[in-house]
């Protein structure tokens, strides 16, 4: 079901008053996301990819324009129901992992979990580690961030970002504070799980080398999309667009 669009933005506009000035971070972005698919949106510093990923999350309102995700215009959404369609529908993977130092590595990913309103301590349990297996932290459930290397960190970030299967899981700059060689394994794990779980996946980064592992390429400079590449042939594409 891969030509089943999941996730539409439309003429999307996002500026900031800075003081006197105007900064127009996103100038009218037109994206369409399938499901299931690795899109990476690829851009400088600056060129509004943070400000595009809060719009998709629900973390942030646009200026103009909106954005459809599954079906539901969520710019509408006041931001009782924004809070909830962030909580239950959206995964979300920082560049600083913000990850809780206090919490044991299954508690981390449970507390999706119980922000979904999940009391069942059991299940909780048995989902967190059943997460934590999956992203190759089998053995470890039970260290604290500061026992953990940054990447290890940033897999349990991504087992709370997919415990609760949210409809999308974003990413900003999920390599940004790795090293190379953890980048690229993080990228790796990413795009396993995107195949294994089916879960749709927008990463945004600078880093040129996760692009290898998109299905597609956003390409994002000065608020605009400059071009879109395309590393698989199976989506039709185009006939969104028409
Ligand atoms: N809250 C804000 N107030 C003012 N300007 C902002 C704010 N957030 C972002 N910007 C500006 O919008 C532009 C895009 O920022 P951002 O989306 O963070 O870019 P990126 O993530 O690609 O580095 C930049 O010029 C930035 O300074
Ligand atoms: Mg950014």
């Amino acid at each position: 079901m891969k030509d089943e669009i999941i996730v539409q933005t439309k003429n999307l506009v996002r500026s900031f008053e800075f003081g006197e000035t105007e900064v127009l971070a996103l100038n009218g972005v037109d994206v369409d996301i399938c499901k299931g698919e690795f899109a990476c949106v690829l851009g400088p510093s600056g060129a509004g990819k943070t400000t595009l990923l809060n719009m998709i999350g629900g973390i942030d309102y646009p200026t103009k324009g909106f954005v459809i995700v599954d079906g539901d215009n969520i710019s509408k959404y006041n931001k009782n129901e924004l809070n909830d369609f962030r909580r239950n529908s959206v995964g979300w993977v920082f560049q600083f992992f913000n990850i809780v130092a206090s919490l044991r590595a299954w508690e981390n990913v449970g507390l999706a979990l119980e922000f979904q309103g999940i009391k069942d301590k059991n299940q909780i349990k048995l989902r967190s580690y059943d997460m934590l297996k999956k992203v190759g932290l089998e053995g470890k459930e039970l260290r604290f961030p500061s026992q953990l290397s940054g990447g290890e960190q940033q897999r349990v970030a991504i087992a709370r970002a997919l415990v609760k299967k949210p409809k999308i899981i974003v990413a900003d700059e999920p390599t940004g504070n790795l090293d190379f060689i953890t980048g690229q394994k993080i990228a790796e794990l990413i795009k396993d799980l995107n195949k294994q779980e089916g879960t749709t996946l927008i990463v945004v980064s600078h880093d040129i080398s996760i692009t290898q592992f998109a299905d597609r390429v956003f390409h994002l400079r000065m608020g605009k999309i400059e071009k879109i590449e395309s590393q698989i042939e199976s989506i039709s594409y185009k006939k969104f667009r028409e």
